[in-house]
């Protein structure tokens, strides 16, 4: 899979590890940044990782930050993404199969290394069912004209 990745300083640290372990695993990651320490603006990572997955660059979006949550809520403004904010395996792999969410939000302040990479892989294992639940993400979307 070609994966876009983006984080700010709060999530820098769990972006480097998530990396590493997704081009063990084969995938062609886009590193979007930060790359330091330095404070940043979630949003700006959030809308780049966000752009590309919207336009078909990558195929998911994986962001952290602090909480995740600022992450999900920059992205959720980019028309046609959906994004989710995930701190348990189960819910990784729902927002894929049942969501369509081509981004996964992280929190490296909620969330260890080791189950950030268990919520990755359950993520990136997932795939959307489509059927009843295409409908549902379809009432999600603006009216078109609005
Ligand atoms: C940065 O301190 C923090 O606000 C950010 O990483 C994130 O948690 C925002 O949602």
């Amino acid at each position: 899979m070609k994966i876009a990745l983006g984080a700010d300083h709060g999530g820098v640290g769990l972006k480097d590890e998530l990396a590493t372990h997704l081009r063990e695993q084969g995938h062609e990651v886009s590193d979007l940044g930060t790359s330091g320490s330095a404070s940043v603006d979630y949003p700006d990572y959030a809308q780049a990782v966000a752009a590309q997955v919207a336009d078909g660059t990558v195929d998911r979006g994986i962001l952290v930050c602090g909480t995740g949550q600022g992450m999900a809520m920059a992205a959720n403004k980019v028309p046609g993404v959906r994004a989710g904010v995930v701190s348990d395996t189960f819910s990784a792999q729902m927002i894929a199969e049942h969501n369509d969410a081509r981004i996964l939000c992280l929190g490296a302040r909620v969330v260890g290394p080791s189950l950030a990479q268990a919520i990755v892989d359950s993520y990136l294992g997932a795939t959307f069912e489509g059927g009843r639940h295409a409908r549902r993400v379809g009432k999600i979307e603006p009216a078109s004209g609005s």
